[in-house]
């Protein structure tokens, strides 16, 4: 394989494809040669989650690549999701489509200013949200995900001292429902804090049936609002379970709304605006730049290539993996 510099520098490869090409096909066909499977998270576009093997939240995307038998698995989601994926599953190649793919709540917290932190704070332990990357995840000691924070907090000492980061919002609200005054990271991500509260409300006067629902990474007064708190899962789970109730307000990714209309047809699902700041683009969505910049075009590149790859330093892997598997042990 001679993966050409310019592709190296860009963090994908960017190769012209043959437009008349089966795409989705010759997906199916590298896996089944490969032996590979493709995990795809919720705010992936909805080709990707038809075609993936397995679609998920970023804690079923965990399990998921903790226990599968492929050799290669195509991590379609965003950076720290495909790291997650190599730190449990040393030994397998983990292809991420794009390296450029980030997260910009994972970006608010770098290694050294938490090792700083925790020098400041002795005798706290970290609890780190699942966005991370792994030199982070090697300072903490355990992991959550949105999925599973309040019972992983509740499962150390009600006197134990916690520094739980990136994600302020999140953190606030794991405070707020067990009673704890864990220390906070001051992060966010900037697709979840900027839902519009005006918005809410206004959506919520046009439909006063609907359940307004809401990623726990938004800020505290859009939570308030909100009928239903929890992860892309809980939030899926909730749907499945009322088939009664017909309409929606989500605030979260609008990539959720390809499964949540797949999995409930009957119901209308309206995604909640950003708050419009000036000069700013008004649309009627949010969207992850990072999770969009999966593509069936960069999937099928990737997987013909065997390229790119996804490695981690092998001292930081052997710390970052522990934090991980106590929360899986959870
Ligand atoms: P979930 O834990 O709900 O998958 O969320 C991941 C994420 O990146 C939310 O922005
Ligand atoms: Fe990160 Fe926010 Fe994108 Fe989730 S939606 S991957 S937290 S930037």
């Amino acid at each position: 394989m001679n993966i050409k510099q310019e592709w190296k520098e860009r963090g994908f490869i960017d190769e012209p494809i043959d437009e008349q090409m089966d795409l989705k096909g010759e997906i199916k066909r590298l896996c089944r040669e490969k032996d590979a499977i493709i995990l795809a998270h919720y705010y992936t576009v909805g080709e990707i989650q038809e075609i993936a093997h397995f679609v998920g939240d970023s804690l079923a995307l965990a399990r998921k690549a903790a226990e599968t038998e492929a050799r290669v698995m195509v991590m379609c989601g965003v950076h720290f999701m495909a790291e997650t994926c190599k730190l449990l599953s040393p030994d397998k190649t983990v292809l991420c489509p794009d390296l450029t793919a980030g997260c910009s709540l994972a970006d608010s917290c770098g290694a050294d200013d938490l090792r700083q932190f925790k020098a400041d704070h002795p005798g706290y332990q970290v609890i780190s949200y699942v966005n991370t990357t792994a030199a982070v995840k090697a300072l903490t000691d355990c992991v959550v995900t949105s999925g599973n924070a309040k019972r992983v907090v509740d499962s150390f000492p009600a006197d134990a001292k916690l520094i739980f980061g990136p994600d302020y919002n999140l953190g606030n609200y794991i405070n707020s429902v067990t009673g704890r005054q864990m220390l906070l990271w001051n992060g966010g991500c900037h697709v979840h804090e900027k839902f519009s509260v005006a918005e809410i409300a206004r959506l919520r006067r046009l439909h006063p049936d609907a359940i307004v629902m809401a990623h726990l990474e938004c800020k505290a007064p859009v939570l308030a609002l909100a009928d239903v708190k929890g992860s892309t899962a809980d939030m899926l789970r909730y749907a499945a379970e009322h088939p009664e109730q017909r309409q929606y307000i989500v605030a979260t990714e609008a990539g959720i709304l390809h499964e949540l209309e797949r999995t409930c047809p009957e119901a209308t699902f309206i995604p909640v605006p950003p708050e419009v700041t000036e000069g700013g683009p008004a649309c009627s969505c949010n969207e992850c730049e990072y999770m969009k910049k999966n593509t069936l075009r960069k999937i099928y590149l990737t997987l013909k290539y065997g390229w790119p790859t996804v490695e981690i330093d092998p001292a930081i892997a052997r710390d970052a993996v522990k934090p991980i598997e106590r929360m899986l042990k959870l």
